[in-house]
């Protein structure tokens, strides 16, 4: 190793807060390490004196002079890391589980080649890779903000803070409060993939829970993880967004990437309108329909629903489609813009403040 190098080294090993309690004697064996508290010569590094401070190691005698304090602060931090480790291992697990399960699925569809066309498996991998991807695009810290912003909203709309200027925030206290008033909040998942935005939604307080996604691999998944973390109540089933079987209305209804998926599709003008007559039959009237994207801007999103209004009130007024319809129609359901996420870190770009993630809810009439 280079003299720079063992320095590095030895400065990282130095920042461990370890060496507070020891000293590395030997210059040329940082490896052994003497505890400042009791003289104890620990042989096998910085480590090992923590285990030594800490106590209860096999074969590691505790220090005797070390205070109670010092001693639970580096359990904490074992602790921490032990924790953190497990919780790398079960991602990964996860990441590998969801990559086999849409292996998976794509080789059967390879295999059964007589009803399947080699479009239809160039349109599912790339279905595939849009979904990896956008999952990657969105980030840790997305799922809580969603989860929290959105039980806020429904609090406060359920207190009535949200009938004129929706940005208001209630107060702690009324939040707290209004936790009771999400059992009247049936939510829906639309590709619901892992399904683990349902499990945030469920610790906030929600309770009538349904998670669809066309893919079995993500909805078997999306089961065993909630089983798993104890959310046996969270309904999950295989259905289409565009062409949904599930015939129920929801008071909440959300999408995480799921319109990105279906927009980033090469038929995807098309099948974003499939989405929004899905999407209009799915939310009950008076309820919020709440889309996070990592590929369209709050304006966007906006634009697109005010789009798909008038395009509905266009075919509305058509003369070919009223004929034969009562004179009174009953009035279009349509979504109108209630609220933004406001606290995702934003960046200039071309003169004008963007963000990488958008969260817009829509109230439907
Ligand atoms: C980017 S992933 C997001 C998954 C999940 N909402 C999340 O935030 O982790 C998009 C999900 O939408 C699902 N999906 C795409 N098109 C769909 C459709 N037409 N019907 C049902 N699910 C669909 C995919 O299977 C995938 O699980």
């Amino acid at each position: 190793m280079s003299s720079s190098a063992s320095n590095a080294t030895a400065n990282e090993k130095k920042k461990d807060e370890g060496w507070e309690y020891g000293e590395a004697r030997d210059p040329t064996n940082r490896n052994v390490v003497w505890c400042k508290l009791c003289n104890k010569k620990c042989t096998a590094g910085i480590s090992r004196l923590k285990e030594h401070l800490i106590g209860g190691y096999l074969n590691v005698t505790k220090c005797p002079n070390v205070p109670v304090k010092v001693s639970k602060k580096f359990k904490d931090m074992a602790d921490k890391v032990k924790n953190d480790t497990k919780e790398k291992t079960r991602l990964e697990e996860e990441k590998r589980k969801r990559a086999q399960d849409v292996d998976e699925e794509s080789g059967e569809e390879e295999d059964c080649s007589g009803g399947i066309t080699s479009r239809q498996i160039a349109t599912c991998r790339i279905a595939v890779a849009i979904h990896m991807l956008l999952i990657a695009r969105f980030g840790p810290g997305v799922m809580d903000t969603v989860a929290t912003w959105t039980k806020n909203l429904c609090i406060n709309i359920s207190q009535g803070h949200m009938q004129d200027m929706p940005n208001e925030v209630s107060s702690e206290e009324s939040i707290k409060q209004g936790i009771t008033d999400l059992s009247t909040w049936s939510v829906l998942d639309l590709g619901t993939g892992n399904g683990l935005l349902l499990q945030e939604l469920a610790k906030q307080g929600f309770s009538d829970m349904t998670g669809v996604d066309y893919s079995e691999g993500a909805i078997d998944l999306a089961r065993n993880l909630a089983e798993r973390d104890g959310f046996t109540n969270i309904n999950f089933l295989v259905d289409d967004v565009l062409e949904i079987k599930l015939d129920r209305q929801f008071r909440l209804v959300m999408d995480k990437g799921t319109l990105d998926a279906i927009g980033l599709h090469p038929d995807g003008s098309l099948k974003r309108i499939m989405y929004w007559n899905s999407v209009l039959r799915l939310v009950a009237p008076g309820g919020i329909l709440v889309i996070t994207s990592c590929n369209n801007t709050k304006d966007e999103l906006v634009r697109e629903v005010e789009n798909m209004n008038q395009r509905r009130l266009s075919a509305s007024q058509d003369p070919e489609t009223l004929k034969g319809q009562a004179t009174s129609v009953d009035p279009l359901p349509v979504f109108r813009y209630i609220s933004h996420v406001r606290s995702y870190p934003t960046f200039m770009f071309g003169g004008s403040e963007g963000s990488r993630v958008a969260t817009v809810a829509f109230v439907r009439s």
